[in-house]
């Protein structure tokens, strides 16, 4: 049983002005595996060390089980922690690296070695129990890292972006490895990355920081489908969501984007909830995949087509990535189409916006305006 809950937690380093983690508060369910996403200096690493005991907490409680935690030494938390860095001793073979935490603990000599080889076994390292870590790739020791916590049975995992150093198969395999191992113990793991696709495949749950401040928390597809401020919306999912002012006016059918000479009907948004933007400007929100490209001789069907110019073209294969330009528009708007597209650089394509799949954005907080 490990229940992990932040409440207000605050970290403001000394000598710094600013928190570097600012009032966060988060449940963490017994066996839930949840990742802290977020772009690098945005207090993950402090988050996550307040929770393993080797940073002080500035402010508010940490509870492990309903207990308080705060001033709880980093050793009395049953807590296992796997850098980025993977911190093996470099004088051990794999066998003693793993052992030396259940040595220390004066785990009786028979135990260490049921364990250490139960664990060995698990992760595929018997045939390297006897090789010291110079010996081993970048895969084989971050397995070794990861052996070492499974086998203290902790309560809790902590990881700190433990496949940065990897290559980008060995990412996905290893990723692969660790929801596995999740699904095995059945623990309870806390997973920082600034990664997406990280987030993304691996968190039960994802909470996005910014600025050492909790944004969102919610299963992936949720924070993705319904991101709460421009900052989730532009983080999560590559390409990004494109992102433009535009202004609201009235329309026959309730309400309408105007940019430029296009005024697109928002016809799946509720009229009602948006009475106080009328005639304002906010901040549109497409994902690249929201958006197709229409053929010349269908455009007449497609009332609210956007003419766009082809800026670039990036064919990825699967499918075609296209960087284009359009009027009264001041960033450029990514489209992602199916790899048959044939536009071309310089070329004026039609642009049909999914207007069901439209966000809408409050320009000076930033944040979702409900609009369904
Ligand atoms: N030991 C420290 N002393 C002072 N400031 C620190 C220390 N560690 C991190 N910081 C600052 O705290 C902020 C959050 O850092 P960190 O938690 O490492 O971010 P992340 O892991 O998301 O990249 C950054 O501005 C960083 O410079
Ligand atoms: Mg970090």
């Amino acid at each position: 049983m490990a229940v992990v809950k932040l409440e207000n937690v605050s970290k403001r380093y000394p000598g710094s002005q600013e928190l570097a983690v600012d009032a966060i508060n988060l449940d963490i369910a017994d066996g839930e595996f949840l990742v802290l996403l977020g772009p690098s200096g945005c207090g993950k690493s402090t988050a996550l060390r307040m929770i393993a005991g080797l940073e002080s907490i500035t402010r508010g409680t940490l509870y492990i089980d309903g207990q308080v935690m705060n001033n709880i030494p980093a050793k009395d938390r049953d807590i296992a922690m796997v850098f980025q860095s993977y911190a093996l001793y470099p004088h051990m073979n794999v066998a003693n690296n793993l052992a030396f935490g259940l040595r220390r603990r004066k785990v009786p000599k028979d135990k260490i070695v049921r364990r250490v080889e139960n664990v060995a076994g698990m992760l595929g390292l018997i045939p390297f129990l006897g090789r010291k870590p110079h010996a081993l790739s970048g895969g084989q020791r971050q397995r070794v890292a990861l052996g070492r916590a499974i086998v203290r049975d902790p309560k809790v995992f902590l990881f700190d972006e433990p496949l940065s150093n990897l290559d980008a198969a060995l990412r996905v395999s290893t990723r692969n490895e660790l929801v596995n191992q999740h699904q095995r113990l059945g623990a309870t793991m806390i997973y920082v990355t600034h990664d997406q696709v990280e987030a993304m495949t691996m968190g039960q749950r994802i909470c996005i920081i910014n600025n050492g401040k909790l944004v969102q928390v919610g299963v992936p597809l949720q924070v993705y489908r319904e991101p709460a401020d421009t900052f989730v919306a532009k983080f999560l999912g590559n390409p990004p969501m494109n992102l433009f002012e535009v202004r609201l006016e009235a329309s026959a059918d309730g309400v309408a984007a105007r940019f430029g000479h296009h005024a697109l009907p928002l016809s799946a948004m509720d009229a009602t909830k948006l009475s106080a933007y009328m005639n304002r400007t906010v901040i549109f929100g497409i994902r690249p995949e929201d958006l197709s490209e229409i053929r010349p001789q269908d455009r007449h069907q497609h009332p609210n087509g956007i003419t766009a110019r082809v800026a670039a073209v990036e064919a990825l294969g699967a499918e075609t990535v296209l960087i284009t330009e359009i009027e009264a528009v001041d960033e450029v708007v990514r489209a992602r189409l199916d790899r048959d597209s044939t536009a071309r650089l310089g070329d004026e394509i039609c642009i049909e916006v999914d207007v069901n799949r439209v966000h809408l954005f409050d320009p000076e907080s930033s944040r979702a305006i409900a609009c369904r």
